[in-house]
């Protein structure tokens, strides 16, 4: 595996091989991530992982400055999941003196985590258009775990005509359910054992549904029940379609039940697919 800096040199060797396969990280890599690496692994050519703490999408300086980055580690998991190219840019060299575009997504980027992160999608919309554009895949593999990331990508990559296929994995978690997550390393043990209501509470909703429940309010109360019995209060509950996020008045299709809470002073988001 190859540590490349400069987009010249992930073009030349771009340019010489069949199939492309682009996974975007921040680093901290975790099994969530490695799933993405190996699913490349298994259907591209060539594996290009990219890892770039990017720091406008950080809508709270401290978050960004306790980011954990361990680009040694990261670089070691990477090569043992079959990654050619681990593409790490400088901030300097990803937004230079003078940058000055900024893509906005609408719809789907103003709501839940657009609306309880201003600028979060903004930044995450930029530098995916912008490590598309450098890479230029064929494939970019995405995690279910942050859904409106993906519905955020999709409407990036529809609107902006760019010839790259958004392949989406399944969520990994932790034995007892916790999605896993770089932020999870902040929950002490007291807070580790209480976040795993945010996965039961989602499965509660699940069983609910295939009990035939289809109201959506009754729905996120199930959801909002299990997270208050672990002294939890959710930023939000929602009860969406996964492309628009929009709230879905009954549930007669696939819908996606979405959260975010805070477990002590971190926050964390998971979700669930549902269908009738
Ligand atoms: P990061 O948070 O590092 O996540 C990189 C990818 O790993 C994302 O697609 C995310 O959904 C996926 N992922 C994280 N936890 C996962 C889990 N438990 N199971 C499955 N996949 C998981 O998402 C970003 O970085 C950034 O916003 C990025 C797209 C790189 C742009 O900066």
């Amino acid at each position: 595996m190859r540590i490349v800096r400069d987009v010249a040199a992930v073009r030349a060797a771009v340019a010489s091989s069949g199939r492309v396969g682009l996974v975007p990280t921040m680093g901290a890599f975790h099994e969530g991530h490695l799933s993405l690496i190996r699913a490349a692994r298994a259907s591209c050519d060539l594996v290009v992982v990219w890892l770039f703490v990017n720091p406008t999408q950080f809508n709270e300086a401290a978050d960004l400055v306790a980011y954990p980055r361990d680009e040694d580690r990261d670089a070691r998991l990477a090569e043992a999941c079959g990654a050619d190219i681990l593409f790490a840019p400088a901030v300097e060299a990803v937004y230079p003196p003078g940058f000055a575009t900024t893509v906005t997504v609408s719809g789907v980027a103003d709501v839940l985590e657009g609306a309880l992160r201003p600028g979060h999608f903004a930044g995450v919309a930029t530098v995916v258009a912008k490590m598309l554009n450098m890479v230029r895949p064929d494939i970019a593999f995405f995690g279910a775990k942050d859904a409106q990331q993906v519905a955020v990508v999709r409407r990036l990559v529809a609107d902006l005509d760019i010839p790259t296929r958004i392949e989406v994995l399944p969520i990994v978690r932790e034995e007892d359910g916790l999605a896993m997550s770089s932020r999870n390393v902040r929950l002490d043990p007291h807070e580790r054992r209480r976040a795993t209501a945010l996965h039961r509470g989602l499965v509660a909703a699940q069983s609910a549904v295939a009990a035939g429940e289809r109201d959506p309010g009754l729905l996120a109360r199930a959801v909002a029940d299990v997270l208050a019995d672990a002294g939890i209060e959710a930023e939000y509950v929602a009860v969406v379609d996964p492309d628009s996020f929009l709230p879905v008045e009954t549930l007669d299709r696939p819908t996606l039940i979405a959260l975010a809470a805070r477990v002590g002073s971190t926050r964390l988001i998971d979700n669930i697919e549902v269908a009738p």
